[in-house]
């Protein structure tokens, strides 16, 4: 169902950056590409450095043609580049934001529905606020003023519950949008999609079918050159506080009453708060961090690679120790009826030996021992790279005997010729819809942050040596300490089998 795009400008702050070149620019082409735009939308670049409007449409053509290096439709091009205009905002003019004002007031050329995109420093998105607010470019009498904040929303509690306090000084909730960029792909829309209009799914949803839920994402990469970023923030705030609790969220909520974003965000706040926050007391039995040694990762095409330590990394740009996780994995339980006594394995690394973004669900032993063995069926959502849901169930091999063998149901999301939407694309355009349904609630960042506070500043105060894993290997075998049963391992790929570790 698409709903329509009202005539609007789209306000972007830091259209010079790196998320503005790779993601932004493109996406926007994208969707005018496919006629998600009505003809008087207009696209407002801010940067820092005065340019001319010409000046900046040829760097948006340098964009899309890095993006696009099979070409693009010159009418589509011509169409998109004439709604570009640029404006310098530099931060030594006290006047900046007043001229912003007035070249926005051009109602022939700008409409004056406004979307900004804030693809800045996170540090800088209080104060864009509170400039547009004071030249009453947030007044939403006469027209919509829409402002979307990057992630991430504060560092912990208390900057996120800071940073909100400033946004709405000057913005009612209703006017801020929290991205998730996860929360744009298809895969993990397709999670609440896949529970609820399934009549199969809903009735095992609960503890008495489940045995655990893992949530994973790896990554073959390290950090890279973002050794002061990544050792500032590490995997737990990085990947675990947003991503993938809200992954969670989307598994365990219960269903909302309908697909309004205000019914679905219900039922994640819902959903998040009544996860119980880790008993930091028995913290090593609950969570386990460590960090990627020297090793060899694989870089396709049969190859592998010497890859430096993530302590030789730092020392290279000038650190010499840290404690900061570059794998995490957490056990968290849900405080309600339907998930009682179910563990949820939430994990995230990087420099593992595959890179995979997966829910695992492994249901209960089946009431049939055959063999001396109960079955055990493994339902798997996997999001990237491969989209697909799969369930492994037991059946018959042809024969005089009775045994089974394992079988994968593989029901793979993506279909030739099914149109390949990255998650800016839907958020961007959902921004300029209206539909808040994506975007992240302000209940529901702190939620994520009372959960992910206490294991952070637990793990400051723990001085036990950091566990080291190579790089290129699997799950050390030390997190599995976090497993309430024997039989419980990780799982990887979504082979058959589950090559389990
Ligand atoms: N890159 C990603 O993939 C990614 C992913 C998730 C979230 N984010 C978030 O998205 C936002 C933008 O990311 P980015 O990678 O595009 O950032 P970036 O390339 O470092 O910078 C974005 C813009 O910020 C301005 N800027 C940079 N340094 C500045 C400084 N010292 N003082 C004032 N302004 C400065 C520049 O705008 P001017 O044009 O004015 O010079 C630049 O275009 C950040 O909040 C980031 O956390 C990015």
């Amino acid at each position: 169902m698409s709903k329509q795009v009202n005539p609007c400008t789209f306000v972007l702050f830091g259209a010079s950056g790196n998320l503005s070149r790779i993601k932004l620019i493109p996406g926007l082409f994208r969707l005018d590409a496919a006629g998600r735009f009505p003809a008087e939308m207009k696209i407002l670049s801010i940067g820092r450095g005065e340019m001319s409007r010409e000046a900046w449409q040829a760097e948006i053509k340098g964009m899309l043609d890095a993006k696009f290096k099979n070409g693009y439709d010159q009418e589509v091009y011509q169409r998109f580049i004439a709604r570009n205009f640029y404006h310098a905002n530099p931060p030594t003019d006290p006047d900046a934001f007043s001229k912003l004002k007035n070249a926005l007031s051009d109602e022939k050329v700008f409409p004056q529905n406004l979307a900004y995109f804030l693809s800045v420093r996170p540090t800088d998105f209080a104060t864009i606020v509170q400039q547009l607010h004071q030249v009453g470019l947030t007044d939403e009498s006469k027209y919509w003023r829409r402002v979307l904040i990057e992630k991430p929303f504060g560092t912990n509690l208390q900057t996120a519950q800071a940073l909100q306090a400033e946004l709405t000084k000057y913005l009612k909730e209703s006017q801020i949008y929290r991205i998730d960029h996860y929360l744009g792909k298809s895969a993990i829309q397709n999670i609440m999609l896949t529970r609820f209009t399934n009549a199969v799914f809903e009735p095992l949803w609960n503890h008495h079918h489940i045995d655990h839920v893992q949530i994973t994402n790896n990554e073959t990469l390290g950090v890279g050159d973002r050794t002061t970023f990544y050792n500032a923030t590490g995997a737990l705030r990085d990947m675990f506080q947003s991503h993938l609790l809200q992954t969670m969220a989307l598994v365990a909520m219960e269903k909302p009453k309908d697909f309004t974003p205000e019914s679905i965000r219900a039922e994640k706040i819902n959903l998040l708060k009544s996860i119980r926050p880790v008993d930091v007391n028995h913290l090593h039995k609950n969570v386990f961090r460590a960090q990627y040694a020297g090793g060899r990762v694989d870089v396709g095409d049969g190859h592998s690679e010497k890859v430096l330590s993530y302590l030789e990394e730092l020392k290279r740009d000038g650190v010499d120790s840290s404690k900061t996780e570059t794998y995490a994995a957490v056990k968290l339980f849900v405080d309600n009826e339907r998930w009682k006594g179910v563990p949820f394995y939430v994990r995230t690394a990087k420099r593992m030996h595959e890179g995979n973004t997966a829910i695992a669900i492994r249901f209960k032993k089946s009431p049939i021992e055959l063999n001396g063995q109960q079955q055990q069926n493994w339902l798997i959502i996997n999001i990237q790279p491969r989209e697909c849901i799969k369930m492994e169930v037991q059946s018959k091999i042809p024969g005089l005997d009775i045994a089974t063998r394992t079988l994968s149901i593989d029901a793979p999301q993506r279909q030739q010729g099914d149109e390949s939407i990255d998650s800016y694309e839907t958020l961007l355009l959902n921004l300029m819809e209206g539909d808040p349904s994506q975007y992240l609630h302000i209940d529901e960042v702190l939620a994520q942050w009372r959960l992910v506070d206490p294991i952070v500043e637990a793990w400051a105060k723990d001085d036990t040596p950091v566990h080291q894993y190579p790089a290129g290997s699997r799950d050390p075998l030390e997190s599995k300490v976090i497993f309430e049963g024997q039989d419980q391992f990780w799982r990887y790929s979504i082979e058959l089998g589950g090559d389990k570790f």
